[in-house]
């Protein structure tokens, strides 16, 4: 059995999608959401789903490598980060070689980098008139969206598209394909 923890920050549309793709499979089981912010819906649906959580803060995450203990009790193989916006620190990078993958609203290595994300990334994509946008899915490095490309899928721009819909095109499109990337990685590699 493989376990994967998520990491996400926010509302968790993504991460709600991993868990119920994940939810009667017998090779995979998500069983642990770590969040940055205690407030975040995605805890709420973790608790619905009966998954264990863990609230994070700076001086935790960058100062010390606590953190694989914690994944190591619940014996964590992969992570999926899904809407978690902190850089993932070098020797986390290290333990998860190739087993850390990042989702991000747009195609890379266009729109990405720090204060890359959500509505920002959408709001920069319209200023500029882009014809199309997607999502990429990339493992994760030491640096903001510069990780080797796994996966991406786009769709089109229509002149009447507003930033805020032009979100809710690339959201479908992440729904759609991130648990399936990561059951393909987990498919095919040994992580
Ligand atoms: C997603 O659109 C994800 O691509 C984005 O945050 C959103 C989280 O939504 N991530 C980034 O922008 C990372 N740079 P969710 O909480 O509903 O899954």
């Amino acid at each position: 059995m493989k376990h994967i923890a998520i990491f996400a920050s926010g509302t968790g549309s993504n991460a709600r999608k991993i868990v119920d793709y994940f939810r009667d499979n017998e090779h995979v089981k998500v069983n642990l959401i770590i969040s940055n912010n205690a407030n975040a819906p995605v805890l709420e649906m973790a608790k619905d789903n009966g998954i264990d959580t863990f609230i994070i803060n700076r001086d935790y995450f960058y100062d010390s490598t606590q953190i694989l203990s914690e994944l190591n009790t619940f014996a964590i193989d992969f992570i999926a980060l899904a809407g978690f916006l902190w850089l993932i620190p070098t020797y986390l990078v290290n333990a998860y070689n190739q087993a850390i993958v990042n989702i991000h609203p747009a195609l890379l290595p266009k729109y990405g980098g720090k204060g890359m994300y959500g509505m920002n990334v959408h709001k920069a994509v319209y200023e500029a008139k882009e014809k199309e946008t997607g999502i990429t899915i990339h493992f994760v490095n030491e640096k903001y969206d510069e990780g080797a490309i796994i996966f991406q899928a786009t769709c089109s721009i229509s002149s009447e598209d507003t930033p805020k819909e032009i979100a809710k095109k690339v959201l479908q499109l992440e729904h759609q394909y991130f648990s399936k990337v990561i059951d393909d990685i987990l498919m095919t590699t040994n992580k």
